[in-house]
C-alpha cells in the first residue's frame, strides 16, 4: 500500500476551507495569512487585510490580554487555551471568540504566531440571556408568592378573623341573654363573613389555577376567559371553535391556557383595545391558537431571542411554554392596529389516547 501523505496542496485546502478562522501574523503584528472564515469573521475580504495589523481588530479592552497571551508564548510559560478575546469587524461591530495561539518557530527564534478563532458571539448572548431569564423567573416566582401571601392577608384573613369574634361573642356567658331574633339575626352575618372568605379564598385559588380546565377542558376554560374579561374589564371579548374538537393532553392544554392567559392580561394590562377573540382551530394534523385584539400594537424586537434579555419576560414565557408542547409561537403587532399572538401545536402524537 501507497504511503499516505498529505501533500502542501492538501494542508492549503484543510486551512482555507475550516470553518473556525485562522491567521498568522509575524512578531510586528503585521498579519501575513488568513483562511476564508478568517475574512468572514473579519468582514476583510484578502486584498484588505493583507498588510493590516493585528492590533487594528483588537478592541482597547483586548490590546493588553493579546500581548500578555503572547508574552507568555514566547516565554514559554503556561498560557490557558483556548482563551476569550474580542474582535473589531470592518462595520464597527466586535464578535466573541475563543481563540488559541500557538508561536511559529523559525531556527529555534519565535517568528510569529498563528491563531485558530471560533466564533462564539451568539453562544455568550444565549448564554447570558437564559442567566438573565432565570434570573428573572425565579424574582417573578417570588413576586408571585408575595402577592398571593397579601391577597390571602389582606382579603380571606379579615372576614375569617371577624367570624372567629363572632362566635367567640355568641359562645360567651352572654349567651343565654340573647332572644331568639337577635340570635338569628348574629347568625345570619356570621353565616355572610364565612361565605366572604370563601369566595375571597375562591379567587385566590381561581387565579393560581381555574379548576374549570381541570374539570371540564382547555374549551370550556378559554369560554370562561373571555366572558370573564367582558364581565369585568368592559373589553368584547369572545371564544370561537373551528374544526372539530379533538382531545389533548392535559399538560397541552394547560400549556395552551397560560398563553391565552399571558396574551389577554397583556391586552387587558396594555393593548388599550376594544375587542379581543380567542380562537382555537382544529385542522388536520395541527391546532392552532390566536389571541387577536385591536388595540394599539406594539414594536417586536428583531429577534425573538432577545425578549428574555430585554425583560419582556411575559413575551419569552409564552415562546418558552409553546416550545415545551412542540409548537410554534408568532406574533404580529402593527402600531395602531393590534397584536395577533398564533401558535401552531401539531396535533399527532399529542392526542391522548
Ligand atoms: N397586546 C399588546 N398590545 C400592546 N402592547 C403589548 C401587547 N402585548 C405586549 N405588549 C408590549 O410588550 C411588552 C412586553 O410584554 P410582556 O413580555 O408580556 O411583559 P409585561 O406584560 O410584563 O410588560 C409590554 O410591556 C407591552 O409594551
Ligand atoms: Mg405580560
Amino acid at each position: 500500500m501507497a504511503e499516505f501523505r498529505l501533500t502542501e496542496r492538501d494542508y492549503r485546502y484543510l486551512f482555507e476551507n475550516a470553518s473556525d478562522a485562522m491567521w498568522v501574523h509575524d512578531m510586528e503584528g503585521n498579519i501575513l495569512d488568513g483562511n476564508k472564515a478568517f475574512g468572514k469573521l473579519t468582514g476583510y475580504t484578502l486584498g484588505e487585510w493583507a498588510g493590516m495589523n493585528v492590533s487594528q481588530f483588537l478592541t482597547d479592552e483586548f490590546q493588553a490580554s493579546a500581548r500578555e497571551a503572547r508574552r507568555k508564548l514566547c516565554n514559554g510559560e503556561d498560557l490557558e487555551q483556548p482563551y476569550e478575546q474580542q474582535l473589531v469587524r470592518r462595520d464597527g461591530t466586535t464578535r466573541t471568540v475563543k481563540l488559541s495561539t500557538s508561536s511559529i518557530i523559525i531556527s529555534g527564534e519565535v517568528k510569529g504566531f498563528q491563531h485558530v478563532a471560533r466564533d462564539v458571539t451568539e453562544e455568550k448572548q444565549l448564554e447570558e440571556s437564559k442567566a438573565f431569564y432565570v434570573d428573572e423567573v425565579i424574582r417573578a416566582q417570588e413576586h408571585e408568592r408575595k402577592r398571593i401571601a397579601r391577597g390571602l392577608h389582606d382579603d380571606v384573613s379579615p372576614p375569617l378573623l371577624l367570624l372567629a369574634q363572632g362566635l367567640d361573642t355568641l359562645t360567651s356567658a352572654k349567651r343565654q341573654r340573647l332572644s331568639e331574633s337577635l340570635l338569628k339575626q348574629t347568625l345570619e352575618k356570621l353565616r355572610s363573613q364565612a361565605i366572604d372568605a370563601l369566595e375571597s379564598l375562591r379567587c385566590c385559588a381561581q387565579g393560581l389555577r381555574p379548576r374549570i380546565l381541570d374539570d371540564l377542558g382547555l374549551v370550556a376554560a378559554l369560554e370562561w376567559m373571555t366572558d370573564d374579561l367582558v364581565k369585568t374589564r368592559e373589553i368584547d371579548a369572545y371564544f370561537e371553535i373551528v374544526g372539530v374538537e379533538q382531545t389533548l393532553p392535559a399538560e397541552t392544554q394547560l400549556l395552551l391556557f397560560r398563553i391565552a392567559q399571558e396574551a389577554l392580561n397583556n391586552t387587558k394590562r396594555h393593548a388599550q383595545a376594544s375587542r379581543a377573540v380567542v380562537r382555537l382551530e382544529f385542522q388536520h394534523d395541527n391546532l392552532k391558537m390566536t389571541v387577536n385584539d385591536n388595540g394599539r400594537g406594539f414594536e417586536l424586537p428583531k429577534r425573538i431571542g432577545d425578549w428574555a434579555s430585554i425583560g419582556q419576560l411575559g413575551l419569552a414565557g409564552m415562546q418558552e411554554r409553546a416550545r415545551l408542547i412542540g409548537g410554534r409561537l408568532a406574533i404580529q403587532s402593527e402600531i395602531g392596529k393590534g397584536t395577533t399572538v398564533a401558535i401552531e401545536v401539531p396535533l399527532k402524537g399529542s392526542l391522548s389516547l
